[in-house]
């Protein structure tokens, strides 16, 4: 916060528009919603770094408009979750658009993994001076700007896997933190309750102690982990003050998607559609941009992509992206800032499942996944939902699932922030059917079409 949102504006409503790894990496790269990019899971067959991926959307992903700019271009850490397997052409294989490329092979990890640089093998032991990856991707972010053209302008893209599983901390972090546990407020522990879709009404309640006990170790070691992460921060701004580049450039920090720990009695994951998941930490710092601002204006993920684009300007009118530029908003006087910003937008989610049963919790069936610990499931083939989020007027979200029930769920944030209370029999059928509408339409919106999103009145209170 003190080197970039203090400095910078830091965004209160800021989400992703899917919330988990491979889509929401894969729609920040791409500034598109996932049924644009057609990125549906982890794996390779749900096209996560997949053939037909790199053909189509990687193709015109942004860091390859940045490059025609002349920008120079790194990247270091977690790409796609299925990066450099097998089945998504190895470790020699560079996505285009990038310069210099220090990618991990895989999902997440802090030591004994393999990265591609520049499409050339790179083993890793557990060494924490050689191999602790937080500390490395900052490391060679600091060589590159030694090596780079100073003539030309760059861009560097850090991804640590920190604060993802498996939380693994520096070792002078390894004690911090020992009191911390996870929020006990909102809808910690409470049930799920019969209104929600079927997943959300297996977990146990109360948990059990020892799920407690494991989410609160989960999120002391996320914590732990990103003390790593502060100081990549810390060094890359000290860096950049160094070769005096600090105030000529902009610094964004986010992350892919939210986490819970304990709400609704769901142990540890992300994938539902509710705030804890979807939200996401957004701070931005760099010239033109007033310090301690909050902007309350909603961004998403899709908005990265065009807002880079922007301010190395590129003719968006050339670009085919979902997302729009925020740029304007961060730079411009409060008062011009109306109308800037959309009435609603689309959250979209594929559920993972496993065909098989979990030979350990035979009694969930085939179906569902990550299911730990206590047998409890985070994830299912039918955990699949499309939702519309409205923040301007009504704060309001509309959820569709594609199961057998055609659950929908509909939650007034206002009253109600931690959405305690599905209100689809409460409400005035008219808004739902407008819902719906918007629905539909976001859903098949492509470029364009997915920023014209009128605010037409809501007819109907609730
Ligand atoms: C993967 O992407 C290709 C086009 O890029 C699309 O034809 C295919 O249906 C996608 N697969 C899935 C599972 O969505
Ligand atoms: C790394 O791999 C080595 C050799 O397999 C193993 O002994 C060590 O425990 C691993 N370290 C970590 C942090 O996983
Ligand atoms: C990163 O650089 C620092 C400072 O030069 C060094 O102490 C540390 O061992 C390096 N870590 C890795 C993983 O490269
Ligand atoms: C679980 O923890 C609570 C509070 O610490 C305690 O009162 C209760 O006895 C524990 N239950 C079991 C089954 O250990
Ligand atoms: C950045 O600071 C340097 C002096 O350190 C100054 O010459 C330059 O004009 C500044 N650039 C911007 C964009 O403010
Ligand atoms: C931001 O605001 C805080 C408190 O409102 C103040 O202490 C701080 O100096 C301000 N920082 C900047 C860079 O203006
Ligand atoms: C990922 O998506 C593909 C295509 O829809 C599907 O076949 C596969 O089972 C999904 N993977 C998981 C883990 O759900």
């Amino acid at each position: 916060f003190s080197l970039i949102g203090d400095v910078g504006v830091y965004f209160s409503n800021a989400f992703a528009v899917t919330p988990l790894c491979c889509p929401s990496r894969s729609s920040i790269l791409t500034g598109k919603y996932p049924h644009n990019h057609e990125v549906r899971n982890n794996s390779l067959s749900g096209n996560c770094s997949s053939p037909a991926w790199q053909r189509g959307p990687e193709a015109s992903a942004f860091p390859v408009y940045l490059n025609k700019q002349l920008y120079q271009t790194f990247y270091a850490g977690k790409y796609l979750n299925q990066y450099g397997t097998k089945g998504s052409g190895g470790v020699s294989r560079v996505p285009p658009g990038w310069d210099q490329w220090h990618a991990l092979v895989g999902n997440s990890q802090y030591y004994n993994y393999t990265l591609s640089v520049n499409g050339k093998e790179e083993k890793h032991g557990d060494s924490y001076d050689k191999d602790y990856l937080t500390d490395l991707i900052v490391n060679r972010s600091i060589q590159f700007l030694d090596e780079r053209s100073p003539q030309r302008p760059f861009f560097i893209m850090l991804a640590p896997p920190a604060p993802h599983s498996p939380y693994v901390a520096a070792p002078q972090y390894q004690n911090s933190f020992s009191n911390v546990k996870a929020p006990r407020d909102g809808s910690f522990n409470k049930p799920g309750g019969k209104d929600k879709h079927w997943l959300l009404r297996q977990p146990v309640n109360p948990m059990a102690n020892s799920s407690i006990e494991f989410l609160d170790n989960a999120f002391r070691k996320r914590w732990q982990a990103l003390l790593s992460v502060d100081d990549l921060v810390e060094r890359l701004v000290k860096k950049l003050e160094d070769v005096k580049e600090l105030n000529n450039t902009y610094i964004f920090f986010t992350s892919d998607h939210g986490y819970h720990t304990g709400q609704f009695s769901l142990p540890i994951d992300k994938r539902q559609l509710y705030e804890f998941d979807i939200r996401v930490p957004l701070m931005v710092r760099g010239p033109g941009i007033k310090p301690n601002q909050t902007l309350q204006a909603p961004v998403l993920n899709i908005d990265l992509g065009p807002t880079f684009l922007d301010i190395a300007g590129v003719n968006m009118s050339q670009v085919n992206m979902d997302g729009q530029s925020f740029l304007p908003q961060m730079v411009s006087a409060p008062s011009l800032r109306n109308g800037t910003s959309r009435p609603y937008f689309l959250v979209e989610y594929t559920g993972e499942g496993c065909t098989n049963s979990n030979p350990d919790c035979p009694k969930m069936g085939p179906g569902v996944s990550q299911c730990f610990p206590n047998c409890v499931c985070e994830d299912a083939f039918n955990n699949t939902y499309a939702c519309v989020r409205t923040l301007t007027g009504y704060n309001l979200q509309y959820c569709e699932f594609a199961d057998t029930e055609s659950f929908v769920e509909v939650y007034n944030l206002t009253a109600d922030p931690h959405q305690l209370e599905n209100i689809v029999k409460k409400v005035d059928p008219v808004l739902l059917q407008t819902m719906n509408q918007r629905l539909i339409r976001l859903q098949s919106c492509v470029g364009r079409s997915c920023r014209d999103t009128k605010n037409e009145k809501l007819r109907s209170e609730f």
